[in-house]
């Protein structure tokens, strides 16, 4: 993808994103509070927008849905500009900012029925879909004032997605959630984003649960980009990952990994049995054959895998992202 604004009209299942900021800024006063911001987010991805508290993240949602006017820069949503074509932009978009807003004294049915009232589109059948994608059948005809937090949030994005946007844009949607409610939102995330074929855009403040929803994390730091990259499954990522092998006998583990061409032994814990050491996956079958030739007995090899909280402090310079 280049970066270039195309003029030429758009196909439809191309390679465009479904959301890009261009050199996106918003001056309050004599403040850059968000300062020249740029990313994509495409079909099938869940981007997380990380940053500490007033890093910029709801006041950079706030422009993306034209709830606030953008001051410098331009947001496309499907190649559409929110700036100029604000209504072909925005119909892509369902998003929740903030808490979602609901009548607590009507049943989560009747609450979509109602959002679905909103616009022509919204089919009986697709309000069946949208209850049945998170999960909300059973608590359907309770009044919402009785939802857990966690069901509200459901609730929230069933209603986000009843006219079938590109872009789902949640604004820190596991605010207040507990562990396994979290859990639970990452794989509805999950699924919805494959199932929808759309693109979501999670902000958060906290790391781990970034970690644990996204691919792709676009950090910011007062109002700027800090770093963008992919994360979560798979491995480090590394092509010499750090290994932890626990053994029996780790002084001999050690002489076996130092005659090995290429394996590099770095210092364990000998004491509780274990040798760390950095090595390719080419390098594995000898690597393992010569310890048990060695009669070394192998407990147990994991990848000593650098967590996201350290990269973090590594990109920010140790500063203050919770
Ligand atoms: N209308 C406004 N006038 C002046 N300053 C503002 C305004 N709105 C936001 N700010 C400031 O801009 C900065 C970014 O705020 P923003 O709410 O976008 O941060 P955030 O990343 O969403 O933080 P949080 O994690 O606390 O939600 C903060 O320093 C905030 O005080
Ligand atoms: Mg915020």
């Amino acid at each position: 993808m280049t970066l270039t604004q195309s003029t030429k009209p758009r196909q439809a299942g191309g390679e465009e994103p479904v959301l890009r900021l261009q050199n996106v800024s918003k001056i309050i006063g004599r403040k850059k509070i968000v300062d020249q911001l740029s990313f994509d987010v495409r079909r099938g991805e869940i981007v997380g927008l990380l940053g500490p508290n007033g890093a910029g993240k709801t006041t950079t949602i706030r422009m993306m849905t034209g709830l606030i006017k953008i001051s410098e820069g331009d947001v496309k949503i499907a190649g559409r500009s929110i700036q100029s074509q604000f209504k072909d932009a925005i119909v892509q978009v369902g998003a929740i900012i903030e808490n979602p807003e609901f009548y607590p004294y009507m049943s989560g049915y009747d609450n979509l029925k109602q959002a679905a009232r909103m616009t022509d589109s919204v089919t009986s059948e697709r309000i069946a879909e949208v209850i049945s994608l998170l999960g909300l059948q059973e608590a359907l005809h309770k009044k919402v004032k009785a939802y857990s937090l966690g069901m509200r949030q459901r609730l929230g994005i069933a209603q986000a997605l009843l006219d079938r946007p590109k872009l789902l844009i949640l604004d820190e949607p596991t605010n207040g959630l507990d562990p396994a409610g979290i859990r639970e939102m990452r794989d509805y995330l999950k699924k919805i984003a494959v199932s929808e074929g759309i693109a979501i855009l999670v902000s958060s403040h906290l790391l781990s649960e970034i970690e644990q929803m996204c691919t792709r994390v676009v950090v910011i730091q007062n109002g700027r980009l800090v770093t963008e990259r992919a994360i979560g499954a798979g491995g480090s990522g590394q092509e010499r990952p750090e290994l932890r092998l626990r053994v029996d006998n780790p002084a001999r583990a050690r002489q076996v990994l130092e005659s090995l061409k290429g394996v590099q032994a770095l210092d364990g814990r000998e004491g509780e049995h274990e040798i760390i050491c950095q090595a390719a996956d080419e390098e594995m079958p000898a690597l393992i054959d010569a310890l048990r030739q060695a009669e070394v007995a192998i407990y147990r090899i994991t990848e000593t895998r650098k967590s996201l909280e350290d990269e973090f402090l590594q990109w920010t310079g140790g500063n203050q992202i919770a």
